[in-house]
């Protein structure tokens, strides 16, 4: 399963680029507004830090024929651009011309298996199923990613699930076991994957080892 950063932070995307770990960028208006930044030079910047990488940037409308057209227009900022449309009427006739069109498209705000499905027949090249926002009212977000894996697993669908609305590290573990393509992750849920207690604690008593003989030993 590959790792996406959900961020709109410039700061937070270099970071994770730097480490290596992540295959690609998502965004949506909340994370862009957080930043209260330009859009279109938030993207350029995030491009100029992970190239071709797959970057999701969000349309802000609810019409189809905008939607396209504001799809093209992010398309045309950049090769990696992913085109993240929500997941309504609109969507799915948006997401079916941008698809005629070589657009690659990220259907969003999926909370059904069905939704994921039309999406899929639609043409979308991602659906994101959000975890946590259903875990919030009391649903297992989870179940919609086993099942939207299934379906598609049975039915050879290429379209590639995003697990969505990460909100700690055992939804990145599940969301692997359960089939997902993607996760897209926040910063902070991607240093915590990066972190154990008894690696600190290894670190720790290694560097002391060394330290204490460190006279005997020559150098590296
Ligand atoms: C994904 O594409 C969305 O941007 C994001 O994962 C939403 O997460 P939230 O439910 O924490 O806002």
């Amino acid at each position: 399963m590959q790792i996406f950063i959900d961020s709109a932070n410039i700061e937070e995307v270099r970071r994770a680029h730097e480490w290596g770990v992540i295959s690609g960028v998502t965004t949506n208006p909340s994370l862009i507004a957080k930043e209260g930044r330009d859009f279109i030079a938030t993207i350029k910047e995030m491009i100029s830090i992970v190239g071709n990488l797959p970057l999701s940037a969000e349309v802000v409308t609810m019409d189809a024929n905008e939607m396209v057209e504001q799809g093209k227009r992010l398309a045309s900022i950049g090769e990696g651009i992913v085109v993240k449309i929500p997941m309504n009427e609109a969507g799915l006739i948006a997401t079916n011309q941008l698809a005629k069109a070589g657009i690659k498209t990220n259907v969003t705000l999926i909370f059904s298996s069905t939704q994921a499905l039309l999406a899929a027949r639609a043409g979308a090249t991602y659906v994101s199923p959000f975890i946590g926002r259903l875990d919030d009212i009391n649903q297992v977000g989870m179940n919609l990613i086993e099942e939207t894996s299934s379906i598609f697993r049975t039915h050879a669908i290429e379209t590639q699930i995003i697990s969505a609305s990460i909100r700690h590290t055992a939804h990145i573990i599940e969301a692997a076991l359960v089939g997902a393509h993607i996760a897209t992750t926040p910063f902070k849920v991607i240093q915590q994957m990066m972190k154990h207690p008894l690696t600190d604690a290894g670190i720790e008593k290694f560097m002391a080892d060394w330290e204490e003989s460190k006279d005997n030993l020559g150098s590296i």
